[in-house]
């Protein structure tokens, strides 16, 4: 399939999936505007990052897909799964390993994406069972759209959480300090970065004496996150991250 019809079929297939909740969220309109936008490409060949399938998708991947969304988003995925790379999203000896191999992504239009743009990441995402992605925030305007399984996310420390499952989604602003949580089930998600794509990701961590630090998390050149620095959360911050 080329380039052209890539993305007339992705498109079409968001339009499809999204146009009968914009009236619930307006603001979906701007990612499928923006899928509009990006002029894909090919992009050169290369050997993967992480060779092999990950655990967690050999382990998890069949029985969310045999229960996955009938929505034509969805169906695009599907359609693509054999050919996307997944990778860990986190390595290295910083986060725990079963974090790190419960976090798994893969992207179909980006940066590192199976057909390639610079202006918007479009992909998969699986979350083991009884997995913590903590707190952290980033400056693209975020979306969630669960395909299959379910999860919880909360958007503000001392937030309400709400149960995401089948065809629900969720759209984080820029900044907006948010956490997602699995239970018993794994969760296979959709996700669409767009807007500003700084490659920088911030956890929110509470110390023992109850202060807040951050810690900066750098997209590497192959997708995944490498740990930076770390910074005391200042108030600034807190309200910029709609947690004032
Ligand atoms: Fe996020």
């Amino acid at each position: 399939m080329n380039t052209v019809d890539v993305k007339v079929e992705i498109l079409a297939a968001l339009r499809e999936t999204l146009s009968p909740q914009l009236h619930n969220a307006p603001v979906l309109q701007c990612f499928i505007d923006d899928f509009a936008d990006c002029k894909i490409t090919m992009p050169a060949p290369q050997a993967p990052t992480q060779p092999g399938l990950p655990d967690a998708v050999a382990e998890y991947l069949p029985d969310l897909t045999a229960t996955m969304s009938v929505q034509p988003l969805a169906q695009v995925f599907k359609f693509f799964f054999p050919q996307v790379s997944w990778y860990q999203i986190f390595r290295g000896n910083s986060t725990p390993a079963a974090f790190n191999q419960g976090l798994v992504a893969a992207q179909l239009v980006g940066g590192n994406g199976l057909f390639h743009t610079e202006t918007l990441y479009l992909g998969l995402f699986l979350m083991a069972p009884n997995v913590t992605y903590p707190l952290h925030q980033h400056a693209a305007t975020e979306l969630y759209y669960v395909l299959s399984g379910s999860v919880d996310i909360r958007h503000g420390r001392s937030a309400k959480t709400r149960h995401l499952g089948k065809d629900d989604f969720s759209i984080t602003v820029p900044h907006q300090v948010h956490e997602l949580k699995t239970n018993t089930q794994p969760c296979l998600m959709a996700y669409i970065w767009t807007d500003d794509l700084t490659p920088q990701n911030w956890w929110w961590e509470q110390l023992v004496d109850g202060s807040w630090e951050r810690l900066c998390w750098a997209r590497t050149p192959a997708g995944d996150w490498s740990m930076l620095r770390r910074e005391p959360l200042s108030d600034a911050e807190i309200a910029r991250a709609g947690d004032g």
